[in-house]
């Protein structure tokens, strides 16, 4: 089932790129007494998360944390490796590059989707949230392929 405004986020472990590596950080790390802005892309480096998705919330980064949140995430079924270039490439120094390369989170959220016709397996929605204390309060979830919904502006009019 799709998550929904009102819900928890599910309690599971993603990775993220650390000093030496790889390291492993959990949702209640993430979320708990903590609010996060979360947009989740269907792939690093594919065109329109990083031409348009990452890009609006790199630009709006000051403005978003002068909103009181205190992390903007980026969420991706995709390694460390590949997040942490991805952000390098995009000087995403404000937003926590987070991986689900196992497709944990995405699975318990109830948003993957077969993305095998572009030989990328199971992958993400495109949608962003805003999160408090781990409760959804503002889901936008994208209906079509493109940035709408779940852009940067967007989701700053619900801060
Ligand atoms: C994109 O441009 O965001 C995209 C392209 C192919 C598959 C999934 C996403």
């Amino acid at each position: 089932m799709t998550v929904k405004v009102g819900d928890s986020i599910p309690s599971c472990t993603l990775m993220v790129m650390g000093e030496s590596g790889p390291q492993p950080i959990t949702t209640s790390e993430i979320f708990d007494n903590h609010k996060v802005a979360l947009f989740a892309v269907p792939g690093a480096f594919t065109p329109g998360c990083s031409l348009t998705h990452l890009p609006g919330f790199v630009a709006n980064a000051d403005k978003i944390l002068a909103k009181g949140v205190d992390h903007i995430v980026c969420l991706s079924v995709n390694d460390a490796f590949v997040m942490a270039a991805w952000g390098k490439d995009q000087n995403a120094e404000a937003i926590m590059m987070l991986a689900d390369g196992n497709c944990e989170l995405t699975e318990l959220l109830g948003v993957s989707f077969d993305a095998s016709g572009f030989g990328m397996g199971k992958r993400s929605q495109r949608y962003s949230m805003l999160v408090e204390n781990g409760v959804v309060k503002v889901f936008n979830l994208e209906a079509g392929a493109g940035v709408d919904v779940s852009s940067a502006e967007n989701l700053m009019q619900a801060l």
